[in-house]
């Protein structure tokens, strides 16, 4: 058997435990060195760079558990912690992990749930030191707002420098996450109206019955439920900004109205007789096809050549693949500093796997599945096999749901109970106000992540027995196969 490269230190106060497990993995062709004590185990591993992993006792007589992970995570943070633990709660499950803790084991423990743990640290750990280190950060990246090295980005970018500052109406079309509300947003910063509002109105989202008062505002009285008079949003960004995002949802009978609006620049609120003048700059984006839309009747020709005048195609990810590693290097960092992770890293050949990707979702399905990838690693190497598993199960969902679309989660409690991976939880200690986290499904994609993971990796080391993998995560066996069955994972 090959020998794994580096060592395990046990800490082991009663003895008896952390021989057996040295002489098990010596067996195993796992060099294993075992001390009872601590603080001896802290001098040993600062001496001895070939220790790669600990595994300790979480309950010990001079100090917690947590306190020594955070000493060895200050001294060497690379190195994997695995925790032999008497009692299995959730809030020791969820702290470990928050702390960074590779993994846990109950006591007591087979010989064969120790080995797969420890030679998946070993496997960690050694990533850990040949992985591509994406710490050669450009610094430049950090106060950059988009990514585009191609020459098809450039094009846009340098489109997006000689419009910004001419009062024409733009817009922007290409599929979705692309990059057209950043857009958007960059015409208006670069533009001399950058310090006035911009006003983002979503066609989609809004019933096509108050999209009118939504836009132009309304009198008081102008139709049953008007109680007030409406300022809309045409008036709020006068002088700035109205973003019309999905343009092409907008009602046929409204587009009428926004033509008149554009051409006369001035405004008529529902039930109302006066002339409004409005400086509104008109940014609209779309992901559909509009001439194809207008051929159906559902936009009006005419709207579209007067949109048509300035139109900026943002190109599906799939042809500018030339900026996935930049892309891949922003979001990392990017995340890691939303997720206080140090020196993020991927696996060799990540980036090279991301590169040939599809991505239907384009730029945001990347950025979630780097997310994701982060957020399910836990601080550790980023590996392979774990983003090809985020990866198939976003091929799985298709490419309609690529945006964060959280579906319900069920509480991970009781699975976490029994952890099998760290992964990182910032989310759980606030790092994030809730609004951010609701408002994106941040926290639900994780906590769908981390159970997931969960499930896979019991029934894994329980060789699909489920009712052994039921065991080991703490819940029934009949919550496991609904769990299951949820994730399409009978
Ligand atoms: N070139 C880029 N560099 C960095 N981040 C990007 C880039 N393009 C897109 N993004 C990010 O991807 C996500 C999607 O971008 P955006 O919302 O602008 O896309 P969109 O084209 O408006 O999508 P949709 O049609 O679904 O509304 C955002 O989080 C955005 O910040
Ligand atoms: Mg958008």
């Amino acid at each position: 058997m090959r020998r794994p490269n580096g060592k395990l230190l046990v800490i082991e106060e009663g003895g008896q435990l952390g021989r057996e497990i040295a002489r098990v993995l010596a067996e195993q062709g796992i060099h294993t060195e075992h001390v009872a004590d601590a603080s001896e185990g802290l001098e040993r591993l600062f001496i001895d760079s070939s220790i790669h992993v600990v595994l300790t006792d979480f309950e010990l007589s001079n100090e917690s558990g947590l306190d020594l992970l955070e000493r060895i995570r200050g001294e060497r943070s690379n190195v994997p912690v695995i925790f032999m633990a008497n009692e299995g709660t959730a809030s020791l499950a969820i702290e470990a992990t928050r702390r960074g803790a590779f993994d846990y084991l109950l006591k007591p423990f087979g010989m064969d749930a120790l080995i797969p743990v420890v030679r998946q640290a070993l496997r960690t750990a050694r990533l850990n030191r040949r992985t591509v280190h994406l710490g050669g950060f450009d610094e430049s990246l950090k106060a950059e707002f988009m990514i585009g090295r191609v020459p098809e980005m450039r094009r846009i970018f340098k489109e997006v420098g000689r419009l910004a500052d001419r009062n024409v109406t733009v817009l922007i079309s290409g599929e979705t996450g692309t990059g057209k509300e950043l857009v958007a947003r960059a015409l208006c910063q670069f533009s001399n109206r950058a310090d006035k509002p911009f006003i983002a109105v979503n066609c989609a989202t809004i019933p096509a019955s108050l999209l009118e008062s939504e836009l132009f505002g309304h009198e008081k009285g102008a139709f049953t439920g008007a109680s007030a008079r409406r300022i809309g949003r045409f008036e709020q960004a006068d002088g700035g900004t109205l973003f019309l995002d999905e343009i092409g949802e907008m009602p046929v009978e409204t587009q009428a109205k926004l033509l008149r609006v554009l051409q006369e620049k001035t405004i008529h609120r529902l039930g109302g007789n006066a002339e409004i003048t409005v400086d509104a700059r008109v940014v609209a984006a779309t992901n559909r096809d509009l001439y194809h839309h207008s051929a159906q009747g559902k936009f009006r020709e005419d709207l579209l050549y007067r949109l048509e005048g300035a139109t900026i195609r943002l190109p599906p990810l799939r042809d500018r693949r030339g900026d996935i590693p930049k892309l891949v290097e922003f979001f990392l960092h990017h995340y890691a500093s939303e997720f206080k992770i140090d020196n993020p890293r991927l696996e060799k050949g990540v980036v090279a796997m991301l590169e040939s990707c599809p991505w239907p979702g384009n730029v945001r399905q990347l950025q979630n599945v780097l997310r994701a990838s982060m957020i399910a690693a836990g601080g550790f190497v980023i590996e392979k096999s774990l983003v090809r598993s985020i990866l198939e199960r976003e091929a799985g969902r298709g490419a309609a749901s690529n945006t964060t679309t959280a579906s319900p989660t069920t509480s991970i409690q009781p699975l976490v109970t029994a952890s099998l991976k760290p992964w990182a939880d910032a989310k759980l200690d606030g790092q994030l106000s809730s609004q951010t986290v609701t408002a994106d499904g941040i926290l639900s994609s994780a906590l769908e992540e981390a159970e997931r993971y969960f499930l896979t990796e019991a029934l894994r080391r329980c060789r699909n027995n489920r009712t052994a993998a039921a065991k080991l995560l703490g819940v029934s066996r009949a919550t496991l196969l609904r769990r299951l069955a949820s994730y399409g994972l009978e």
